[in-house]
């Protein structure tokens, strides 16, 4: 049975907005096909986000530098499929938004040929331009802070964020610059707590974290990491929600309701 009324109000970027200021834990997970974003729409999450760590989930790839527009458009579309009630947030790819010109193309086809109702890009104050460009034009940004995984080759791995000092308070600038540019939305990856804190402070828009601590304004993690079905070893961020769960429907209820009770994420998965 679905968990959440069939009158309830599909979830707008204002909303989330709302949900900030009422201190409501906003959740949000990874989908990449109907079927699954069928059983999240149903559980309740507020934001699916098709996240271009299909190419690691959905294609078997190294990292998600391979992925394409293309890629991202079919899945956004197939996803988009299975909603009525969560927000739909759909990654920009690598090289998507070098330019606010390209930036506009590629947001555009997310926009009109799959549904996304925001995109997010990753990226900091060299964004600035690219976020403006976007959203005065209509299209909702969330930006992508931290951890920036199409950054992998440049970071040398995928490692924390921000622990020293000059890293912390360059974040913290650029969290509140791309906020001043335009930006709806925040995500913070792989970010040590106290700094996760501070910048969901200083911001007005909501802040959504994986590996960034409690006191974020919401939670997001991979699917196939709540389910168990991640190959190797888990992000120390993620929490297998299978364990106790005799469905995948109920996995994907509990994981919402541990974090609207803000029961997760704990000690053990921050940094
Ligand atoms: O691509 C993705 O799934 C993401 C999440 C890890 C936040 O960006």
């Amino acid at each position: 049975m679905s968990s959440h009324p069939q009158t309830q109000q599909r979830i707008t970027v204002r909303k989330l907005l709302q949900m900030k200021s009422e201190a409501e834990k906003i959740v949000c997970l990874t989908a990449y096909d109907v079927s699954f974003a069928k059983v999240l729409d149903d559980a309740g999450v507020d934001v699916v986000l098709v996240g271009d760590s299909l190419g690691m989930v959905m294609q078997g790839l190294d990292n998600t530098l391979p992925v394409t527009m293309d890629d991202m458009v079919y899945h956004s579309r197939c996803v988009a499929n299975g909603l009525t009630h969560s927000l739909l947030m759909v990654d920009m790819p690598f090289m998507s938004h070098i330019t606010p010109e390209i930036a506009l193309q590629n947001a555009g086809r997310l926009m009109k040929e799959s549904g996304a109702q925001i995109v997010k890009l990753e990226g900091g104050s060299e964004q600035c331009d690219v976020v403006n460009a976007l959203t005065s034009n209509g299209i909702p940004v969330c930006a992508h802070l931290g951890l920036q995984p199409q950054r992998v080759h440049k970071l040398g791995g995928y490692r924390v964020q921000g622990r020293e000092t000059e890293a912390a308070e360059r974040m913290l600038e650029e969290a509140i610059v791309l906020e001043q540019a335009g930006a709806d939305a925040l995500l913070l990856e792989c970010v040590p707590a106290e700094l996760a804190t501070k910048i969901t402070e200083a911001v007005s828009i909501p802040v959504i974290g994986i590996g960034a601590g409690i006191d974020v304004d919401g939670q997001v993690l991979v699917l196939q990491d709540i389910l168990g079905i991640t190959p190797g070893r888990a992000p120390k961020f993620s929490k297998n929600f299978m364990q106790g769960a005799d469905s995948i429907q109920n996995a994907v209820s509990n994981y919402v309701e541990a974090v609207k009770a803000k029961e997760f994420p704990q000690q053990e998965h921050i940094f």
